[in-house]
């Protein structure tokens, strides 16, 4: 028997996180675009990024940086009047516009997506059992007394109290701390290999927050499952996550391990970033503040750096040029004036 608290199944778990072994995503180039009455929006761009199995990568940035829209390109899951182009390899597999068949087998077995809004992932119309019984059935092959074990062990590991119970109930009975965690039981349930997790919601107050993604983290980490995870909270970033990218305005300004960007952040807009946030210790939340100014719609930013408006190191080329990224080892930076 495993000593996971995610209960076995006839899946193959994700090998373990090893040094230097190959990336379980690749994205390069990846850009989204929206098509809207005022025109073209320009949500990401030149985004790139890899994620080795069992690594837990932080997405960070203000509201509207474009977070939320390169997961849902990742799960083929744009709204209708938005495009993904680039490449995002899962596996050895282009994901990025596979047909909807083929994401749809991927889903929820080897990769799976928390959502901002647990609602998205739920039926409100069914109890959480049939829910959970139905991925297993389909994804894999469990009979129906098997996957209700299944389904019970995985309410118990997200530590939702008197799961026997509980997992007779509709979505909408569950408070919304509890919820969020059923959501986790959901995306978790097949082992994926690749979990995308977008911050719960900000109805929840923010150590309810912080739980959650700590259990997520917990999970995944025992599983050695690959989290691309997304919040505002610095702090739950630098205790939770081995690596961090900075995103700003759709664009990648930083990123690297999280013990280096915390510990030595280069970009203007990182050390914005903070400095804005209280304590980054470990029992505070590092709630992501803004920094003075506006943030600025990409779509505004066709060329040059997009934190230009707002930085206080900035040079005439900034505006009309765009920072070439530079490498050292694990670390990114796209800056004019600061080197690696
Ligand atoms: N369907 C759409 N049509 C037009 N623009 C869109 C659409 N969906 C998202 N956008 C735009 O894409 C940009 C990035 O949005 P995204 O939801 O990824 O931000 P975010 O970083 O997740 O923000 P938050 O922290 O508030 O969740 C925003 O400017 C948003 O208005
Ligand atoms: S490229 Fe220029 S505007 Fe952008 S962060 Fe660097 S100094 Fe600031
Ligand atoms: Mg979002």
């Amino acid at each position: 028997m495993s000593d996971s608290p995610v209960p076995a199944n006839p899946a193959p778990p994700p090998q373990p996180a090893a040094a230097g072994g190959a990336p379980i995503l690749s994205v390069r180039d990846l850009a989204i675009r929206f098509r809207t009455a005022d025109g073209t929006v320009t949500a990401a761009a030149d985004v790139g990024f890899d994620i080795r199995a069992g690594e837990i990568v932080g997405l960070v940035g203000e509201s509207g940086s474009g977070k939320s829209q390169i997961l849902m390109s990742l799960m083929g899951l744009l709204a209708s009047n938005g495009h993904a182009s680039g490449s995002a390899v899962f596996r050895g597999e282009e994901i990025l516009n596979a047909p909807a068949r083929r994401l749809d087998a991927l889903r929820g077995a080897s990769m799976s997506m928390i959502f901002q809004d647990p609602m998205t992932s739920l039926n409100p119309y069914l109890r959480v059992s049939t829910q959970l019984v139905e991925v297993l059935e389909r994804h894999r092959g469990m009979t129906r007394a098997e996957a209700m074990a299944q389904a019970l062990a995985i309410m118990e590991s997200v530590r939702i109290p008197d799961a026997a119970r509980r997992i007779r109930l509709y979505p909408h009975e569950f408070s919304g701390g509890m919820r969020q965690r059923v959501m986790i039981a959901m995306a978790l349930l097949c082992r994926p290999a690749l979990l995308l997790a977008d911050e719960p919601t900000t109805a929840l107050d923010v150590t309810v927050q912080a739980q959650i993604l700590e259990l997520i983290a917990d999970l995944a980490r025992s599983i050695g499952t690959a989290v691309l995870f997304v919040t505002h909270d610095l702090g739950v970033v630098a205790r939770l996550c081995d690596r961090v990218i900075v995103l700003y305005g759709g664009r990648i300004m930083e990123s690297g391990e999280a013990t280096d960007i915390f510990g030595d952040p280069k970009h203007p807009y990182t050390r914005g970033l903070i400095d804005s946030t209280p304590r980054l210790d470990e029992r505070s939340h590092g709630e992501l503040r803004t920094i003075p100014g506006q943030p600025r719609a990409a779509q505004l930013a066709p060329m040059g750096c997009p934190f230009e408006p707002r930085c206080p190191h900035r040079v005439v080329r900034c505006r009309t040029e765009r920072p070439a990224p530079q490498e050292a080892g694990l670390r990114q930076l796209a800056c004019h004036e600061v080197r690696l």
